[in-house]
Order: structure tokens, then C-alpha cells, then sequence
């Protein structure tokens, strides 16, 4: 996920629909213990969430690195949860996605997935590991799928990578297609601009995606692009098309957790909308746990042995 500083939206839970100034103060709404997000549907599938597109029922896609977060988006009833590199910038602090280790992606998805019962848990092959030959993506895509039991792996590129496509999902591992900014790229790009703003390259990636379908993939993240480009390729291309700043006219949405959720001040992109000040939330919970340590209030007789 390109990471780059702009301006985001804050908005309190449910504050869009009863007309309430999304910008007040940030209040935490009641917790919700259990989904209300179609708990009839006790595990997510690929088929599904084409029937989900069939039906034009939107797909709701975060992303997730460990167990604890991805307890709490799996009972709320997320539909995917994405294992992204971007925990290379996220988990890590790194700058770009690059760095971030096949080891360390399994790491990370192995956690994930010990903590999800009902989400679709997706994959990144990080950077290096897929690029090469089709051989080596196989392989990489099978060490994710074996050693973490995730459910599928995404790939960044169209026709480029196709070989490598191909050789994973003969091996019966779905693939999920990654345009628009693809991240992976950055040196190539030099920028985390708007990708595809031009007639030629917007035509690649209507190609690619088309391309994508053909081989076999099951679904397409489209990444920074105008609008109208991903509301083309959504209604061209039968597989579900989710959109990270690219719309609001494609077939589910996905962004990065901890900006939506207000942990990561410094990432303020137009496309973003945070739900919560949690950055706020955090400091002001561990400012108090302080000040009970220096003034000896914590623990009290009740929470000693
Ligand atoms: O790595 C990631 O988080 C991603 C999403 C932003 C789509 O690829």
C-alpha cells in the first residue's frame, strides 16, 4: 500500500447516516461483542464473494498482521482480511514494502489465521519472492499456504507476472490480482501518485485485469486509480473488484487497519476515512496507567493478591 501524507476524513461510526458532525469530538460507540454483519454465513469463500459480486452485495476487506486485532475484525464480522505487506511499513516502521521477508509475511499470517474463523484471510508475496520465475513464486505461494493455513495469496502486476499466476493457481492456490499502485514498484514509479490517470496506461490495466480474469483469479485489488477507470473495470471484469481509493463504484472496499483506525497519524491520504482516534484513545489510556504508577494508586487492595 502506498504510504503518503495528505488529508483523511475522521468519521464517528454510523454519524454519516444519523446526520451527525462526523468531525466532533471522537467518542468510542458501545462495543459490539458480536457481529451483525451476516452471521449466517459461518466462513467466507471464494465463491462466496463472487456471489457477493453476483449480487452486488459489497465485500468489506481490512488489513491484519497479528492474532489480537484479527480476533476482533473476524467476530465483527469482516469479510477478508488481508495478511498485506504493508505490515513492512505498519508492523515494521519500514519505509516502502520491500523490505519485509517471506519468513516474516508467514510470521504474520500464521497469527492471523489462528485467530479467524469466519473471514477469507489473503496473502501478500512480499517483494523478491515471486518476481524471478514462476518456479520460485510456486514455491513461495505453497510455504504461505502450508505453513500458515491461510486461504490464498495476492500478487502485485498483470501480464508480467501471468507465468507465475498460472503456475500457482495450477496448484490449486487462489490468486488475488493487485493494479493500479502497486507498491512493490515504487522505485519504478517514484511516486505514490494517482496511477492509470493516462488513456495508455489505463488501457493496460483494464487489459491486465481482463488478463487476470482469463487466467483464473478469483479477484482483483485496484490501487490509487480514478474512479471512473475502476467503475470500467468492475463492470468489464466478472471477478470481484475491491478498491483501495479507487471508488466507490466497485465491488468492495479495503483499507489498511491501523489508519482507519487513527493509529497511524502521519498517513492521511484523500481516499482514507478514520473511524476512531485511536492514537488519542492509546496515549490517553497510558497516560492515566501512569499517573496511577507515580501516585502508587496502582494496583489497590482489590487488584493484589
Ligand atoms: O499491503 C497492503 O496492505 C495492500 C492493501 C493496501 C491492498 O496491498
Amino acid at each position: 500500500m502506498g504510504r503518503q501524507i495528505g488529508n483523511a476524513s475522521i468519521l464517528i461510526p454510523g454519524t454519516a447516516k444519523k446526520g451527525i458532525d462526523p468531525r466532533s469530538n471522537i467518542t468510542i460507540n458501545k462495543p459490539q461483542t458480536m457481529s451483525t454483519h451476516r452471521p449466517e454465513i459461518k466462513k467466507i469463500t471464494t465463491h462466496q464473494l463472487q456471489e457477493m459480486k453476483n449480487r452486488h452485495e459489497k465485500i468489506s476487506m481490512l488489513t491484519a498482521y497479528d492474532y489480537s486485532m484479527a480476533k476482533i475484525l473476524d467476530a465483527a464480522g469482516i469479510d477478508v482480511l488481508l495478511v498485506g505487506d504493508s505490515a513492512s511499513n505498519v508492523m515494521a516502521g519500514n519505509e516502502t514494502t520491500l523490505p519485509i521477508t517471506l519468513d516474516q509475511m508467514i510470521y504474520h499470517a500464521t497469527s492471523v489465521v489462528k485467530a479467524t474463523e469466519r473471514a477469507f484471510v489473503i496473502v501478500d508475496i512480499p517483494f523478491g519472492s515471486y518476481q524471478g520465475n514462476s518456479s520460485e513464486a510456486l514455491r513461495s505461494a505453497v510455504r504461505i499456504m502450508k505453513e500458515s493455513g491461510a486461504h490464498a495469496v495476492k500478487m502485485e502486476g498483470g501480464a508480467e507476472i501471468k507465468e507465475s499466476v498460472v503456475r500457482i493457481l495450477s496448484a490449486g492456490v487462489p490468486v488475488m490480482g493487485h493494479l493500479g499502485l502497486t507498491p512493490q514498484s515504487i522505485f519504478k514509479f517514484g511516486t505514490y501518485t494517482v496511477r492509470a490517470k493516462e488513456e495508455e496506461e489505463a488501457q493496460k490495466l483494464l487489459e491486465d485485469a481482463k488478463l487476470l480474469e482469463e487466467c483464473g483469479c478469483f479477484g482483483i485489488v485496484l490501487e490509487k486509480i480514478p474512479a471512473k477507470l475502476a467503475k470500467k473495470v468492475a463492470e468489464e471484469v466478472n471477478i470481484p473488484i475491491i478498491g483501495i481509493g479507487a471508488g466507490n463504484e466497485v465491488d468492495g472496499q479495503v483499507l489498511v487497519m491501523q489508519d482507519m483506525l487513527g493509529i497511524t497519524k502521519e498517513f492521511k491520504p484523500r481516499f482514507l476515512r478514520q473511524y476512531v482516534d485511536l492514537d488519542k484513545v492509546i496515549t490517553d489510556a497510558v497516560n492515566n496507567y501512569i499517573d496511577d504508577v507515580k501516585s502508587g494508586d496502582f494496583p489497590n487492595e482489590k487488584e493484589q493478591y
